[in-house]
């Protein structure tokens, strides 16, 4: 019989990459993806473990699978796949909704897993946990979850080891993919229609398989489809070079847009994190890459609040650095400590909650305000936005995004929306938000 089963996936877009893998090795072998968790003969989440917030969204989620087996009378199956799964796999395990966990490089085994639940009844609990040193799942094509933008992994797991960061336990350390599989599925990706592609990796730029470095890679990559949009995240500070620049500068179709997370302006937290570069370092790296790309080029970044000893001076740092750069955007974060980190072991989470929240409300604050900045700049200029569908507020409206990764909202009513998906279309600026530019089509 045909299993159904239902997958909810958290955190970042390696994690939505990852479960289209899941997808494909699921429904290759049979099992029926399905859309609602009442559905389901197989309820997996994939969970993230970056912030303590993120783990509390998952026994949240378990609540409700109790409700579900107490309504229905079929057997259900309960997964806990991804970075929490690897963390916390045998505390996990005791939960009682829970049947088995399967960390990230795990995924080959789960057809089995979950096969061996259904046809032995007293099967017992099953944790897959085991780490790999060169896992890339770089043969299996994913089930795309867009037709128009897909995620492509090009290194899993981390080795930089940020004192505050979990990242480098839950996915173990890290490879690159082999350059053929990754131009192989940009061909395929092409010719089905597909006409952007995102390079995932927790730090492309210190992607290496045999000798070719990242910007060899993606002058590789552009060259595949000329008319395929390429991006890239993230990128580390410490491995961003002038030649990923140069590449970004010679190819039309590399988006000029770059997220470059500094975490903080001061040199002291910086180093308590463990992040090798230092204010000034990071300032370099934004004057080259305005030089060479011009101002036009977007550049975002994440920000964290509240590490241990961090002072109202360190504090003002980071809001002084904001000020030089007028980031294009900003992911901000409170810090959260997390177990068996350097930082949870050896230092001390010094800064109350309440000054956190607080300087975390300054940090957004202050990016309204750049990002606002930014999106004035764009106003009575021309771009080409790629068309993701009907805007969320108004299915008369079109959106889609630049290049830069501004949303461009613009009226429609001469143009039919659901034609338009995927297509490039140029728009001028008329008005923006601090969060979308409004257009009209040209
Ligand atoms: N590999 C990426 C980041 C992945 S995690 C990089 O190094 O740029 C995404 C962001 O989450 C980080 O940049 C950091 O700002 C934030 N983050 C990571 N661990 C955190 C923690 N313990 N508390 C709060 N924020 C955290
Ligand atoms: Fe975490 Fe640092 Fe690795 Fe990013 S580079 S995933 S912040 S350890
Ligand atoms: Fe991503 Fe969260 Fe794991 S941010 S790598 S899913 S801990």
């Amino acid at each position: 019989m045909l299993k159904k089963y239902y997958i909810r996936t958290y955190g970042c877009q390696m994690n939505v990459a990852d479960s289209e893998i899941v997808d494909a090795i699921l429904t290759s072998r049979g099992y029926v993806k399905v859309e609602e968790m009442y559905d389901a003969d197989i309820v997996l989440f994939n969970t993230c473990s970056i912030r303590e917030n993120a783990e509390r969204t998952l026994l949240f989620k378990l609540d409700s699978v109790k409700g579900l087996r107490r309504q229905c009378h079929r057997k259900i199956v309960v997964g806990v796949l991804g970075c929490m799964g690897q963390l916390q796999g045998e505390r996990l395990l005791k939960h009682e909704q829970i049947d088995f966990i399967a960390g990230p490089d795990e995924y080959r085994k789960l057809p089995d897993i979950i096969l061996s639940f259904f046809e032995d009844k007293s099967h017992e609990k099953e944790l897959a946990t085991q780490l790999s040193t060169c896992e890339t799942y770089s043969d299996i094509s994913p089930l795309y979850g867009s037709a128009v933008s897909a995620f492509i992994p090009i290194t899993r797991g981390c080795n930089n080891f940020c004192s505050y960061c979990v990242v480098p336990y839950t996915r173990g350390r890290e490879r690159s993919r082999d350059v053929d599989s990754i131009t192989k599925e940009i061909k395929k990706l092409s010719d089905g229609g597909c006409r952007e592609v995102t390079l995932l990796g927790q730090n492309v730029d210190s992607y290496n398989y045999n000798g070719c470095n990242f910007a060899q890679l993606l002058d590789t990559v552009a060259d595949v489809d000329k008319h395929m949009r390429i991006r890239f995240l993230s990128s580390h500070p410490k491995d961003f070079t002038k030649e990923v620049v140069d590449i970004m500068s010679k190819h039309a179709n590399i988006c000029k847009y770059i997220h470059l997370p500094v975490q903080s302006g001061s040199n002291k937290i910086l180093k308590a994190m463990n992040r090798p570069y230092t204010r000034e370092d990071y300032l370099a790296k934004v004057k080259m890459i305005r030089d060479v790309l011009g101002e036009g080029v977007a550049i975002s970044t994440d920000l964290m609040c509240g590490f241990c000893g961090e002072t109202e001076s360190d504090h003002n740092d980071t809001l002084s650095l904001m000020e030089e750069v007028k980031f294009d955007y900003a992911f901000t974060f409170a810090y959260s400590e997390r177990k068996g980190t350097y930082s949870a072991e050896h230092m001390k989470d010094d800064v109350d909650a309440d000054t956190k929240r607080r300087r975390l409300d300054e940090l957004i604050g202050l990016q309204c305000r750049h990002s606002l900045f930014r999106y004035k700049q764009c106003i009575g200029k021309e771009y080409e936005i790629l068309v993701e569908g009907p805007s969320k507020r108004n299915q008369n409206e079109i959106c889609g995004r630049t290049d830069t990764y501004k949303m461009v909202v613009c009226k429609s009513e001469k143009l039919n929306v659901t034609d338009l998906i995927g297509k490039m279309i140029k728009v001028k600026i008329t008005d923006c938000t601090s969060a979308t530019l409004i257009g009209e089509c040209v």
